[in-house]
Order: structure tokens, then sequence, then C-alpha cells
């Protein structure tokens, strides 16, 4: 490294200063002078673009920063490296690709858009030469990025099973614990900063499947559109479902799931029950947990908070220094250049075999329960227990059957559930929930 250069601050522009950008901010200017050790330059800080001037922002902070324009930073030929944190689709997609063509550095903590135009940023930016770095995309402040490109580049990544949502674990563990109403756990997590702006995004399943493919893109090397991804969220879960996975040994945590099976990819996102004695069980609040199976390595759990301003903020400054030190040691795309994908076959979920949990809520009636089991078994779905509990207090009021099957195919049982499912007997839609051993 040439003297000259160290000399030199490395400027930096971000777009966005809400619960990440703030925290980006707060750390760059609490550790100046050990960041500045570790990347051999200073860290200055030239604009922040937000939307709203008058907002109160962080402190650390400085007025001066602050601009609605985005020309004004964008157009600034000073700016060294962009640091996206203002999530979104549009206009984040376009200010990404006009840093990139500019020749800029970019760090990004936005999976919605690595989801949708990952792989076509990732050919742009090591078509310029430039890096661009997603750490905080995926599992928060864990290295779950770093882990799946540096670390195991030298091993073939098997299966991953991650909680990559810290929305819906936090939601899950309040309903589970503290009896907690679905809706007051969710107001809780955006008042904590954890959810999405739409956190409809977080529930909904579509955050964890973003940060599977961008998971995907590293651990199995795989360009996939994320609307074919088979997601489910959170939102159907209640009361008796937590009870019910207690009596068989069981706890419910919303997954994000990937298989190479050589020929294709498995991927999934859907709540799911696991032993409570399994690594992913006691992965609680708002941490998040990936367990990866690597072919030479076996087993690998990362956990930590994967939400919230300062361990987001944590992961996108790492990504910062890391960037700025391969800019100003004249190395810069390295990162970058490494990661492959090629277009990769997603299997159907109709071929995908597990254990399943079904309810079925039913009138009170004699022959239901035959009627339920004939349509499994017609359907080739082996029953391993099976329970009624109580019986209606007045007429028309529902009970539910609870069913764990064997390891079945999932077309199998879906067949079986439609069948049942136009049952006049039915009060409400069969329940299925996957049981996973992770
Ligand atoms: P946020 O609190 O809503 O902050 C977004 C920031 O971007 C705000 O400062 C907003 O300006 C600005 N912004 C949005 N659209 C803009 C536009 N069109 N022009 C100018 N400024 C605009 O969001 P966040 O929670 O920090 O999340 C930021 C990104 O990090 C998202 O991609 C998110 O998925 C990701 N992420 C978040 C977390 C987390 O725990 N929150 C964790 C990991 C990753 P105003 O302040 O003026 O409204
Ligand atoms: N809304 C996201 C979550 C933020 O709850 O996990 C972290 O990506």
């Amino acid at each position: 490294m040439s003297p000259e250069r160290v000399r030199f601050p490395v400027r930096i522009s971000l777009l966005g200063c809400g619960t990440v950008g703030g925290g980006v901010i707060q750390l760059i200017e609490e550790n100046a002078e050990y960041l500045a050790s570790r990347v051999g330059a200073p860290l200055e800080i030239k604009h922040v673009l937000v939307r709203d001037m008058e907002k109160d922002r962080v402190p650390q902070c400085r007025p001066e920063w602050l601009t609605d324009d985005p020309e004004r930073v964008l157009g600034d030929e000073g700016t060294d490296l962009v640091v996206e944190v203002m999530g979104g689709e549009d206009p984040a997609r376009e200010y990404v690709e006009r840093a990139i063509a500019l020749g800029k550095g970019v760090v990004t903590a936005n999976k919605y858009l690595l989801a949708k135009h990952g792989t076509r940023l990732v050919d742009q930016a090591i078509e310029r030469g430039v890096d661009l770095a997603f750490e905080a995309s995926v599992g928060g402040g864990i290295p779950v990025i770093r882990t799946l490109r540096e670390a195991l580049t030298s091993d073939w990544v098997e299966s991953v099973h991650a909680i990559m949502n810290g929305t819906c674990n936090f939601v899950l563990t309040k309903m589970r614990d503290e009896g907690t109403g679905f809706d007051d756990a969710v107001a809780e997590a955006q008042r904590l900063g954890y959810a999405e702006a739409d956190p409809s995004l977080d529930v909904g399943g579509h955050d964890a499947a973003q940060k599977l493919v961008v998971m995907s893109m590293l651990a199995f090397g795989a360009r996939v559109d994320v609307e074919e991804v088979p997601v489910e969220g959170i939102t159907e879960i209640d009361q008796l479902d937590f009870q019910f996975a207690d009596r068989f040994g069981l706890t419910i945590k919303h997954l994000a799931i990937g298989h190479d099976r050589g020929d294709s990819i498995a991927l999934r996102v859907h709540p799911a029950m696991i032993p409570k004695s399994s690594v992913l069980a006691n992965i609680d609040g708002v941490l998040n947990g990936a367990f990866i199976q690597g072919r030479a390595l076996g087993p690998c759990l990362l956990v930590g908070q994967g939400a919230g301003d300062m361990p987001t903020a944590v992961s996108v400054v790492a990504d910062l220094v890391d960037v700025a030190r391969s800019k100003i040691e004249g190395e810069p795309g390295l990162a970058t250049r490494g990661i492959q994908m090629k277009q990769r076959k997603l299997m159907p979920l109709s071929e995908v075999t597990s254990r399943y949990y079904l309810r079925f809520d039913v009138a009170d009636d004699p022959g239901v329960l035959a009627t339920v089991a004939g349509a499994l078994g017609r359907h080739g779905v082996s029953i391993e227990q099976m329970v009624q509990d109580g019986q209606a207090t007045k007429p028309g009021e529902a009970v539910p059957i609870l069913i764990i099957t064997h390891t079945s195919k999932e077309g199998s049982v879906r067949d079986a559930l439609k069948e049942v499912a136009e049952s006049p007997f039915m009060r409400g839609a069969p329940r299925l929930i996957r049981i996973e051993d992770a």
C-alpha cells in the first residue's frame, strides 16, 4: 500500500438514514480511529440521502450531510463508496446500478433488491471491477454471507436450515412463551425496529424467502427467481398449534430450507415443527440461526442477532471496511469476483418429502375420523399418531383432529387434504405444518 493512498480518506455516501443507516453512522463516528486503523485510511461520510429533511436523526448524523436530492449523492464524483440502506426495489435498484456504473463500491442491506436483481447486480459489479457487498442482507449481524462466500468455499454445502426472519421468530416466541396475541407481538416487533416497513413481508414469509435466495447464490451457486420459491408465513399459527406441538415434544419455528439435490435444488420457506432437542429449537426471540451442512465439514451452526439497528450496522460496517480496504489497496472487486452462479432447476414442492402435522377442525360427528384416515390411506400417506381431544359443547362447534404422518411425499398429502377439505363436516381449511429434524 503506498503511503500517499493511506493519507486520503475513503469518502462514503449513504442512501437512507433509518434504523440501519442510523446505526451505521453511529458505528462509523464512534469508532472512527479504530476503523481508520483497520482500513488504512479514515472513513469520511459525505452525503446522507433521506426523504424527509425534518425528521429526527441519530445525534451523530451531522445536518450538513443530509440531502433529499439523489443527484447530490449520485452525481458526486468525490464519493468512493455508496451504502444503500433505504430498502425496497425502486429507486434503490436505479441508484445501485448508477453507483456501480460509476465505478463506486456498493454495500447494501437490501435483501429484496438482491433477491430480485442480485445476480444481475453481481454481474454488473464484476464487469465494472467494483465490489458489491451484502452481508447485512441475510441474518442481520451474523456473518452468514462471509461464511458461505469465504469460509466454505472449499466445501460443498448440502443443506441449509435457517431461522432467517427476526420478526417471525420474535412473534412465535412471544406467542409460545407469553401467550401474546399475534397482532400485539407484531406491533412490538415494529416498535423495536425489527420489522420491515411493510411487516406483511416478514410475517408472510417473503423476507425469509428473499434471504434464502441470496444465501442460495453463495451456498448452491444458484440463480433463482424468488417468485418460484414456495413461501408460507406464520399468520395461520395459533395457540392450539403450540399446545399440540408441545404435546408431541415439538416447537414451531419459521424456517428457510435449502437442499442441493444434485440435478436440482429444493428451496422452501414455511413454519415447521421441530423437536425441542434440535439445534434450532432454542434459538428464540429476534435471534436468527443458520444450520449449514457441508459435505466435508459436516454441521455448522451460526447464531446471532438477526435484526435491529446496531447488529445490522455491524455487518454493514464490516463490509465497508473490506470494500474500502480492497479499494485503497488497488484490488477493488476481489470478493465479488469469487461469486459464481448458474441457472439451477428448482425441485417442485410436490416432490419434497417430510413428516406432517395435520389439523382438521371438524364437526363432532360419527365417522369423521374414519373418513379422514381413509383419504390419507387412499393417497398412500401413513399415519404415525392421531389425537382427537374433547367434544363439542354446543351444536356446530368444531373439534380438532390431529394427525402426525410418517415421511410422505407432499403431493400425496396435498391430494388427500383436497379430498377431505370438500367434506361437509369440515369447519375451515385443513392445516398442514411440516415436521423437520433440524
Ligand atoms: P427504514 O428505517 O425504513 O429506513 C429507510 C431509510 O431510507 C429512511 O431514512 C428513509 O428516509 C430512506 N428512504 C427510503 N426511500 C427513500 C427514497 N426514495 N429517497 C430517499 N430516501 C429514502 O429501513 P431500515 O429498517 O433501516 O432498513 C433499510 C434496509 O436494510 C432495508 O433493505 C431492510 O430490508 C434492510 N435490513 C433491515 C434490518 C433491520 O433490522 N431493520 C436488518 C437487516 C436488513 P426517511 O427517514 O426520510 O423516511
Ligand atoms: N425484518 C427483518 C427481520 C430485518 O425481521 O428479520 C432483518 O433482515
